[in-house]
C-alpha cells in the first residue's frame, strides 16, 4: 500500500441525530468528517493524508492546487502545506467578492493565491504555474480538482473500515448519503463498502452538473491499482435534483437544511456541499425513497468554514418554509 502521513484526527465521531430523527419520523445518524481537524476540517484530509505522502516521497518543496473560490480543498491543502513546511499555490476560479470564509483562512496558511476569471482552464493554468516553478528551480506537486484520483480515494476506501469498526455487530445503514462534488469521496466510500462486503446503498448527491458517473469509474479504476475491487455501474446511484442554481451557488432547500441541523441539533452545513445533500436526505425521507432495510447515515465531509462568505443567502431564505 502506498504511505500515509497522519494529518487528520480519525477516528472521526459517529452518533445518532435523536432531534432530527423525531422531526423526520425516521432513524438518522452523522459520520463527522467535518471533525477531521486539520484547517478546520473536512473531508479532504482523508485524501491529503496519501497525497501529501507522495508529494513528500517525490521530494516536492512546493503544491499547487485548483479549486473554486471558497474551495475547501484548496483551504485544507495550504493547511496541510503549511505543517510541513511546504510552499502551496492555489489556482481558485470565480469572482472574489470580500476576503471572507475559507478565501481569509488560506491567506493565513500563507498560500499564493492565483484567482483566474470564471470559465478559464484551471488546470491548464496549474499545468502553466508548476512549468513556471520548475524553471526557478523548484519541485511543484500537483494536485488536481478536489484530489480525487485513485491515490486520494484510499482515504475514503479506509473510512468505510474505520466505520466498520465503530458499528455493533450485524448493524448496516439502508442507505448512506454522501455530497458528490470531483467524485473521489463516492468513489473510495463505493470501493470500501464493496470491499468489505457491506450492504448499504451509497446515494450521493450531485453539486455540480458535471456526468459523475463515468468520472468516479475513473477514478475507482486507478485505485484499482491499489487492490481494491472494480465498480459497476449499478454501484454508483447519483441524484442531481439538489443542485438548485448550479455549482457554488446556494440553494433554498440547502438553506433550510442548513437551518434544520443548525437549530435541531447544533451542527452546522455549507451552502455548497453539505446543506443541498442535507436537503436530498430530508427530501428521500419526505417521499419514502431513502432505503427503508435501516437507519440512514448522513456523511458529512465538512464545508463550515466557508459560511461567513454566504452571509446574505443564509440570512434571506424563508428558513421555516419547509
Ligand atoms: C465540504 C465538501 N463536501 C463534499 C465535497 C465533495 O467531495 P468530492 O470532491 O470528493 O466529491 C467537497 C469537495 O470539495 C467539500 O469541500
Amino acid at each position: 500500500m502506498p504511505k500515509r502521513l497522519s494529518m487528520a484526527a480519525l477516528p472521526t465521531r459517529l452518533h445518532s441525530l435523536p432531534r432530527l430523527s423525531e422531526y423526520v419520523g425516521c432513524e438518522l445518524w452523522i459520520k463527522r468528517d467535518d471533525e477531521t481537524g486539520l484547517g478546520l476540517g473536512g473531508n479532504k484530509a482523508r485524501k491529503l493524508e496519501y497525497l501529501m505522502a507522495d508529494a513528500v516521497q517525490q521530494e516536492a518543496d512546493t503544491v499547487i492546487t485548483v479549486g473554486g473560490v471558497q474551495s475547501n480543498h484548496a483551504r485544507m491543502t495550504a493547511a496541510a502545506a503549511a505543517s510541513l513546511g511546504l510552499e502551496c499555490h492555489l489556482v481558485l476560479r470565480g469572482v472574489v467578492q470580500e476576503q471572507q470564509g475559507n478565501l481569509l483562512l488560506n491567506a493565513l496558511f500563507g498560500a499564493n493565491i492565483h484567482c483566474i476569471p470564471p470559465g478559464n482552464d484551471r488546470e491548464a493554468k496549474m499545468e502553466q504555474l508548476a512549468d513556471e516553478l520548475r524553471s526557478d528551480g523548484r519541485r511543484p506537486y500537483c494536485i488536481g480538482v478536489g484530489g480525487s484520483n485513485g491515490l486520494g480515494s484510499l482515504g475514503y476506501a479506509d473510512a468505510v473500515c474505520e466505520l466498520r469498526t465503530q458499528l455493533p455487530d450485524d448493524t448496516d445503514f439502508g442507505e448512506i448519503i454522501v455530497p458528490v462534488g470531483s467524485g473521489g469521496t463516492y468513489a473510495g466510500l463505493a470501493l470500501g463498502l464493496k470491499a468489505h462486503g457491506m450492504r448499504s446503498c451509497l446515494q450521493g448527491i450531485a453539486v455540480d452538473d458535471m456526468d459523475f458517473a463515468p468520472i468516479i469509474q475513473e477514478i475507482a479504476a486507478e485505485a484499482s491499482f491499489f487492490g481494491l475491487p472494480p465498480l459497476e455501474d449499478q454501484d454508483i446511484c447519483l441524484d442531481y435534483g439538489f443542485l438548485g442554481p448550479g455549482y457554488g451557488i446556494p440553494s433554498k432547500a440547502g438553506c433550510r437544511a442548513i437551518d434544520l441541523l443548525a437549530s435541531l441539533e447544533g451542527i452546522l452545513l455549507d451552502p455548497v456541499y453539505t446543506g443541498k445533500a442535507m436537503a436530498g436526505l430530508l427530501r428521500r425521507i419526505e417521499t419514502k425513497t431513502a432505503g427503508n432495510d435501516g437507519p440512514i447515515l448522513f456523511w458529512h465531509t465538512g464545508g463550515a468554514p466557508s459560511l461567513p462568505a454566504f452571509r446574505e443567502a443564509l440570512t434571506s431564505f424563508e428558513a421555516h418554509d419547509v
